[in-house]
């Protein structure tokens, strides 16, 4: 999606909107449009929409209007209030016929930043993939292009490069997501990034098999070794911020596709594990948006990468493998890999970049979603400040995140008769000894977060700025972590 400027409404334009407070219209509008959004009870909530077709200069027009919510709002709430303004009008008119939207700031009283949030919702909302859409009718086509700002406060053109760097992070993130899992394996997984990042001056570092194997991460290679699609570690160095000061780690989970192995899942729902990449595809997408908008931050972003298969050559329960920090561990479910593939790029992570902080994310445990639903993404740390830090930037971009906790006898319950640690446990709790667990990959305790986000990637209906289908969760989370943190 385009965004043009402009210091008049073109002559030629078929689509306007205006943008309402609650409770209060900006701009003298013509009496269909006053009058119809009052039977309409069109009150200017947050998201509500309304739309009149009006004569102007002989043509008729289709005038929208978009509600904002309360101006006086906390900082959050307006941001959410201005984000599906823009939001709704891109749901409207996406595969409406019309090509351009007329966006007019009139009277609205916005700022640059308040008025590229408007546009970061009309972005966000406008993503739909379409790629293996072959028989789309004209009428189900993406039809929107470009918005037209008129009136915009000064400074919103700098404010909207920032902001579509955002939208680029999310919508990456959400193209990972979306891609089914015989086009997204590891190899092409790093391909699309190699692609994406090139000329960005971001590094990339890519750990085949063969190098892992010398590392000795046999925790993650194990889970990968029932596929014929081979495993990889990929790391995004970005060094925007003072030489030599230790990154901060973003480590996500990578399964591209998580039948459970010789664990195997059932038939119903299986689909959707080729959503079991969102931890590495929110890693992704925010360090997309760190590159791009040239983040004055260290950061590094490694995703362990694997398939996890059922076949002659794949681990079995009971099997034990030795991960890379040298501690063994008793396979017994090899549904419970996203544990292992993670304490392996944890342990690498760690020696390669000695990360301040680290956060990993990871769609880790069904029973996250049974404990939070689709809400809130859950999270562990060992660290206050980081979890406060990560929880506050939730809630600035709706990426809202919940703390659970951590201790000794949750730790306890992951001990095994045979080796260091067992990768399962009866279900009691099972997000938290799945935390656990990681945490004893966790060296010198360094502050460290876990975000389970299992919830949260995939959404069965349309949400803040997001159609049903990937959200995108995570990459505005880590940006603006960033924002606050590292560069605040
Ligand atoms: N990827 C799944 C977790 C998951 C389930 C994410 C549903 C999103 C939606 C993970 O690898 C898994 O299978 N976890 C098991 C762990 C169990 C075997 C201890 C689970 O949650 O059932
Ligand atoms: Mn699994
Ligand atoms: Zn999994």
């Amino acid at each position: 999606m385009q965004v043009k400027f402009s210091d008049t409404i073109p002559a030629d334009a078929r689509l306007i909107a205006y943008l309402a407070n609650k409770d209060d219209l900006p701009v003298r509008l013509e009496r269909s449009v006053v009058d119809g959004a009052a039977a309409a009870r069109f009150k200017g909530n947050p998201g509500q929409f309304f739309e009149s077709f009006v004569e102007r200069d002989e043509a008729i027009v289709r005038v929208a209007l978009a509600g904002m919510g309360d101006p006086d709002a906390s900082a959050n709430k307006r941001a959410e209030g201005l984000e599906r303004a823009g939001a709704a009008l891109a749901a409207k008119y996406l595969s409406s016929g019309e090509t351009d939207l007329v966006l007019d700031f009139e009277g609205t009283g916005l700022d640059a930043a308040a008025a590229a949030t408007v546009l970061l919702g009309v972005r966000l909302r406008s993503w739909r993939y379409d790629a293996y859409r072959t028989k789309l009718k004209d009428e189900q086509k993406k039809s929107l292009v470009s918005v037209t700002v008129v009136n915009a406060p000064n400074g919103t053109d700098a404010a909207w490069q920032d902001a579509a760097a955002v939208a680029e992070g999310s919508e990456f993130t959400r193209e990972l997501v979306a891609e089914p899992a015989n086009k997204l394996y590891p190899v092409s997984f790093v391909e699309r990034c190699k692609q994406r990042f090139e000329g960005t001056g971001a590094e990339i570092i890519v750990l085949d098999e063969e190098e892992m194997e010398k590392l000795g991460m046999g925790a993650l290679l194990g889970v990968g070794q029932g596929s014929e699609q081979p495993s990889r570690i990929l790391a995004i160095k970005w060094n925007g911020g003072n030489e030599g000061d230790a990154p901060i780690a973003f480590v996500g989970k990578g399964v591209t596709f998580d039948t459970g192995g010789i664990s195997l899942k059932p038939p119903a729902g299986m689909w959707d594990m080729k959503w079991d990449m969102g931890g590495s595809g929110a890693v992704a997408g925010a360090m997309l948006t760190l590159v791009k908008r040239k983040a004055k931050a260290n950061i590094v972003g490694v995703v362990g990468l694997v398939e996890n298969m059922p076949d002659g050559k794949a681990q079995r329960p009971g099997d034990i493998v030795t991960s890379m920090s040298g501690q063994t561990i008793e396979v017994l479910n090899t549904d419970a890999e996203g544990r292992l593939v993670l304490c392996d790029a944890l342990t690498w992570t760690q020696r390669t970049f000695k990360p301040s902080r680290i956060v990993d994310l990871a769609t880790l445990t069904g029973a996250m979603i049974i404990a939070l639903g689709k809400e809130y993404g859950g999270m562990f740390a060992n660290d206050d400040s980081l979890a406060e830090d990560l929880a506050e930037a939730g809630l600035q971009v709706g990426d809202k995140l919940w703390r659970l906790p951590l201790g000794t006898a949750y730790d306890k319950m992951i001990a095994s008769p045979i080796s260091d640690m067992k990768n399962i446990v009866p279900r009691e709790g099972g997000s938290i000894t799945a935390a656990q667990f990681l945490k004893r990959f966790i060296e010198d305790d360094t502050p460290w977060a876990h975000l389970d986000i299992a919830g949260m990637v995939w959404a069965e209906k349309p949400g803040r700025t997001w159609d049903k289908g990937a959200t995108g969760y995570g990459a505005r989370l880590l940006d603006t972590f960033i924002r606050n943190t590292a560069e605040g």
